[in-house]
């Protein structure tokens, strides 16, 4: 059997049909068994590659087999060299379309993302129907059975009387549903957004004109696969700490230096009672998602909170604070609406030049991306649309950022609302869509660390290291900086350590 957790058998052959290949039961069940991630990534370009049809057991044999042959033992980390080991990459925004936001893209951009949610509505054993044959049948007034749609949500509004009205739309037209107040329907539509994409059940009114909806289906994370992650860490009872932190704001002059500092030497041992040090022996990664520096330019007047100048400067000295943290901790570095990137999201990791200035075997990748740590999978995603949740639905709050992370989940987008707060790159293929459900979803952006759970998926929030600022003040918003989660990978238990 491979090293590492198995497989969900569900996962492999829907990564197999994203390749457009077919996979026998026998060898999918294969798969499920022998491989581990990187293995079955082997296969998945393998297929690729050579264009197969149909995936067999044999063909499963070789694969192995040839990767098998390739495998190099890892590198000895030297002085200034992390080992890079124990963290694959899954997914990350490698490639940036140059045809970006053109008339094409924003058609073929919101085509993706309706097929990457449909498809994932249809495992809800939701079967829509073209929204066109609604208009057909309007025509002919055929009765009131039970209808389905899917669609994106073009518009959300609240009628006088309390209903909600909801206009979704397909490739071949759009209808308006409607909420009724009183109906049970409400608990799901009064959080629906603009730009997501639902399912509705529901029965045409008498004139045809509206779909009165019974239900409305998210995407969400099916209930089967949430009680079989439930609880899932890695395999490996000793799979150490991962320590998730995020907005360090390096240049600023609320940057919380001394906190920092405390911070490195309980990772260097130095400082806490037995627990925290024993803990700190085994923290195996730091994943760091996003405004890594102050930046800037990044907002009117940013100069006057500034303690460095030169957004390189800044990316300097973030480099020496993080040359201070154990040589055996794999570093991840993501960027935020605050680093020195496009600020259009996805965003691509830091270029060569900011890399430079760090030290060799630090893993630089996109906002969002998809890590695996010792067989736990994490998506990080800054985490700029947050507020876009909380301005869109009802009840959310400012001082909460797990609820906004929790309804991500639910829609599979991580940020749905198109002219938001969030600038989306309208590219080819929608990139913000949570194809695959991971074992932590990890944020930051709104200074406020929490944590959660929902079906079986680690939420988590990892604060920052700056004081409150101006805007947070005007805003009511109280940041909790310098507290760590840090989280046990065989069980997934989430710890806060504060250093202030
Ligand atoms: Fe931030």
């Amino acid at each position: 059997m491979a090293e590492g957790r198995q497989l969900e058998l569900s996962y492999v052959v829907e990564q197999i049909a994203s390749c457009e290949c077919m996979v026998e039961p026998e060898a999918a069940q294969r798969i499920a068994k022998v491989c581990d991630g990187q293995k079955f990534r082997k296969i998945l370009e393998a297929i690729q590659k050579n264009d197969l049809l149909v995936l067999t057991c044999s063909d499963v044999d070789s694969i192995l087999e040839h990767t098998g042959a390739r495998v190099r033992p890892p590198p000895q980390p030297s002085k200034g060299e992390r080992p890079e080991n124990g963290v694959s990459v899954l997914w990350d925004v490698k490639r940036v379309y140059s045809n970006a936001s053109s008339c094409d893209s924003f058609v073929q951009y919101f085509r993706s993302r309706c097929k990457k949610l449909r498809s994932i509505l249809m495992h809800r054993t939701f079967s829509p129907r073209p929204i066109s044959s609604l208009t057909r049948r309007r025509q002919t007034s055929e009765g009131r059975e039970e209808v389905s749609i899917a669609g994106l949500v073009a518009d959300v509004r609240i009628t006088r009387n309390g209903h909600i009205l909801i206009e979704i739309e397909d490739e071949s037209g759009s209808f308006t549903v409607l909420a009724p107040k009183d109906g049970e329907v409400m608990k799901w539509a009064s959080s629906v957004v603009l730009d997501e994409v639902i399912g509705v059940k529901g029965t045409l009114s008498s004139d045809g004109r509206l779909l009165i909806a019974s239900e409305i289906i998210f995407p969400d994370i099916s209930l089967e696969r949430a009680q079989m992650r439930l609880g899932g860490g890695s395999d490996d009872e000793n799979a150490g700490y991962a320590v998730l932190t995020s907005d360090i704001h390096v240049g600023s002059k609320s940057f919380l230096e001394d906190s920092w500092h405390k911070f490195v030497d309980w990772l260097n041992g130095d400082v806490g009672n037995e627990r925290a040090r024993a803990i700190a022996e085994d923290v195996r990664y730091l994943l760091v998602a996003g405004d890594l520096v102050e930046g800037v330019g990044i907002y009117p007047n940013q100069e006057r909170d500034l303690s460095i100048d030169d957004v390189l400067e800044q990316y300097e000295v973030l480099a020496s604070l993080l040359a201070g943290i154990p040589h055996h901790i794999q570093i991840v570095l993501s960027p935020g609406n605050h680093d020195a990137v496009r600020q259009g999201e996805p965003q691509p990791a830091l270029g060569e030049q900011v890399r430079a200035l760090f030290d060799d075997g630090i893993i630089f990748v996109g906002n969002p991306c998809v890590v695996e740590l010792n067989g736990v999978r994490v998506l990080m995603y800054h985490g700029r649309s947050i507020p876009d949740f909380i301005s869109s639905i009802d009840g959310l709050d400012l001082n909460d950022p797990i609820t906004p992370m929790k309804h991500m989940l639910i829609k599979r987008h991580l940020s749905p609302v198109y002219g938001g707060s969030v600038p989306l790159v309208a590219e080819p293929e929608d990139r913000m869509v949570i194809e695959h459900v991971p074992d932590i979803l990890h944020c930051g952006h709104v200074h406020i660390a929490g944590h959660g759970v929902y079906r079986g998926v680690r939420l988590i929030n990892s604060g920052a290291w700056q004081a409150q600022t101006d805007y947070q003040k005007m805003r009511n918003i109280t940041p909790t900086p310098a507290r760590v989660p840090v989280v046990e990978l065989s069980s997934l238990k989430t710890t806060f350590l504060n250093f202030r």
